[in-house]
């Protein structure tokens, strides 16, 4: 009858068997395509043939018809269109202000000054410190790029999905709700910021000083 293994030698034989099955998995993981460069080195990797490319930006929204088109619409006095005879602002407190708002993400600052575009001192760093872009990027944030209906910035109030506000737009042909998607549907070219002179032809005429805003 053989001797009875000692407990050392036991323990050393298991550690063994673990090892080599750890190394028996990753041998097999990367056989199947796991590791970043074709399988050599990192076996939780991707496969060469999966990429994660890090996403840097998509189109950016047109700051300038914002401050002048939509930024007026979130500080207007509007009826809540299921009765109770209720105006509110979107900025009003209770709503989207951006200290006593109940609102959500949109946090809007009621007092927001108008930024001078016209001023070379107004560089893109200074114009981002303002409270009137705090609006542009809170507003943006509330937006699908392109696709007006799917963007909560007019989903939200015109009741397509169920809006703390109630409903505030009736439909996409209240001029309102209009401008929000022509807003929503018009961005600035890729690769171009949200200071794009493309956005003069958001105006008619087309300048964003004298010019009002499209759709008329
Ligand atoms: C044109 C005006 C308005 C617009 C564009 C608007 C838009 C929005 C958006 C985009 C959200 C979702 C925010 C998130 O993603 O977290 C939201 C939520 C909310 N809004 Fe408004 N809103 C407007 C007017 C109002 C008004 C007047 C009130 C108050 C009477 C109000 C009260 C709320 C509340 C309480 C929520 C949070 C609950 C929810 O998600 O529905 N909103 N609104």
């Amino acid at each position: 009858m053989p001797e009875p293994m000692s407990c050392t030698a036991e323990y050393l034989m298991r550690t063994a068997l673990h090892g080599a099955m750890v190394l028996s998995m990753v041998g097999a993981l990367s056989a199947c395509g796991g590791g970043g460069d074709g399988g050599n080195s990192n076996p939780l990797g991707n496969p060469a043939s999966v990429s994660n490319p890090v996403i840097t930006g998509g189109q950016k929204l047109s700051f300038v018809y914002f401050q002048k088109c939509i930024n007026p619409i979130l500080l207007a006095q509007l009826p809540a269109l299921q009765g109770g005879g209720f105006t509110n602002s979107c900025a009003s407190a209770g709503c989207h202000d951006t200290v006593t708002g109940a609102g959500g993400a949109l946090r809007v600052v009621p007092g927001a000054q108008a930024v001078d575009l016209t001023d070379p001192a107004n560089t893109p760093a200074v114009i981002r410190n303002s409270d009137m872009y705090k609006n542009y990027y809170s507003a943006q944030g509330a937006v699908v790029v392109g696709s007006s209906t799917q963007s909560r910035l007019l989903s939200k109030p015109m009741l397509l999905v169920q809006h703390g506000g109630g409903q505030i737009f009736a439909s996409l042909s209240d001029a309102h709700a209009a401008r929000i998607a022509y807003w929503i549907n018009h961005p600035m070219p890729m690769g171009q910021d949200e200071f794009s002179a493309a956005a003069s032809t958001m105006f008619t005429p087309q300048d964003p000083q004298t010019g009002a805003c499209n759709p008329p």
